[in-house]
């Protein structure tokens, strides 16, 4: 855990002021997350910059060195790379595709040690019982249950259509919860800059605000303004249920795609997020996917991540691309159209 003292001048200025604005998104930004069980308030929340902050901060504030974390992978590089420099100790929970990258809860109960501070992993992609399980195992291990929630919103009941599902309380019920999300991805907004750490644990919270002193006197009070609009209840429900329609629509044209060239293409077909991982193949053999991205960048402008080289340390997911698909619908339907042709003329 980080040893910093609290930062004086700006322990003692919070005191006294309140950043315009920030308050509006700290009180209605709970509702978007998922401690569910009790109603979190603004004094659950702190505001930062991006998801990409609350998660540092978050990690900063809570790992050192001798202490060990269970991290699910594949997922965000942050995840893990960033308690590694802090001199953690880092286990790899790995999901595998024969489990349809559904995470085995006994699997990290052997990955637990004594000295175990905290779970990482993201939400959407993990099935609502097997949060449970996790929520329980951490709970009777005293360990911190970390959620990086930036893809909540695309969660599979809310894909199904069921437009109210993430305001309804479901129950993790264990206090040392903590979630981190962000407006980019449900809102699509991820030109401003504003994000949170939502936890019910009071000592976790004050550590982490403390810490947040040395990093971000407050987010910039024009991002704010567009956060709080778009949190407003008369523009909230049209913004969430345009993305999630076009993220509908959009993996329905990627599985048409995907099934109709299985012989090259083979995934675990998302339920949740905003993105696939698609094994590519050429001969039967996965192709090098880094080669296979920029060529296909270049004789198409169509963009992928490489697989193993984004998310496997240049050993794992051999083939593997990333696909963003919840794009404009005709962007998604042209790029097809052109990775068709590119498989037709250099994939067999
Ligand atoms: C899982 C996950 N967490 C956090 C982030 C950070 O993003 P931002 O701060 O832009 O929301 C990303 C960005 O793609 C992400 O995929």
């Amino acid at each position: 855990m980080v040893q910093i003292k609290p930062f004086k001048v700006e322990e003692w200025m919070d005191k006294f002021e309140t950043t315009p604005g920030v308050v509006n998104v700290a009180e209605t930004c709970p509702s978007m997350t998922c401690l569910e069980g009790e109603r979190l308030s603004a004094e659950d929340v702190i505001i930062t910059q991006g998801a990409i902050g609350a998660n540092f901060l978050t990690l900063y504030t809570l790992l050192g060195p001798g202490d060990h974390v269970v991290c699910v992978y594949p997922t965000y590089q942050q995840l893990y790379d960033v308690p590694r420099s802090l001199g953690a100790d880092v286990s790899l929970w790995k999901l595998r595709t024969e489990d349809g990258f559904v995470p085995d809860v006994e699997e990290m109960e052997i990955l637990i040690k004594e000295n175990t501070k905290a779970h990482l992993g993201e939400r959407a992609p993990i099935p609502t019982n097997t949060l449970h399980s996790i929520a329980k195992v951490a709970q009777v291990r005293g360990i911190i249950l970390f959620s990086d929630e930036v893809y909540r919103l695309f969660s599979t009941a809310e894909l199904r259509g069921s437009a109210m599902c993430r305001h309804r309380q479901r129950h993790l019920g264990y206090k040392r919860t903590v979630v981190t999300g962000f407006m980019s991805k449900g809102f699509a907004l991820a030109g401003i800059r504003v994000g949170w750490v939502a936890t019910k644990d009071k000592t976790i919270l004050l550590d982490i605000a403390s810490a947040r002193d040395y990093n971000t006197i407050s987010v910039s009070q024009v991002d704010d303004q567009i956060a709080s609009y778009a949190l407003s209840p008369a523009v909230q429900e049209p913004l969430v249920a345009r993305n999630m329609a076009l993220a509908r629509t959009n993996a329905k044209l990627l599985k048409h795609f995907v099934d109709d060239h299985d012989s090259i293409c083979s995934w675990v077909e998302p339920k949740a997020g905003t993105t696939a991982f698609i094994q590519f193949k050429s001969n039967g053999e996965p192709v090098n996917d880094v080669d296979f991205c920029m060529d296909l960048l270049e004789k198409t402008k169509v963009f992928f991540c490489p697989g193993s080289h984004c998310f496997g340390d240049d050993q794992d997911f051999a083939g593997y691309v990333r696909v963003g698909y919840v794009c404009q619908t005709q962007v998604l339907e042209t790029g097809l159209k052109k990775l068709e042709g590119y498989i037709q003329s250099f994939l067999s």
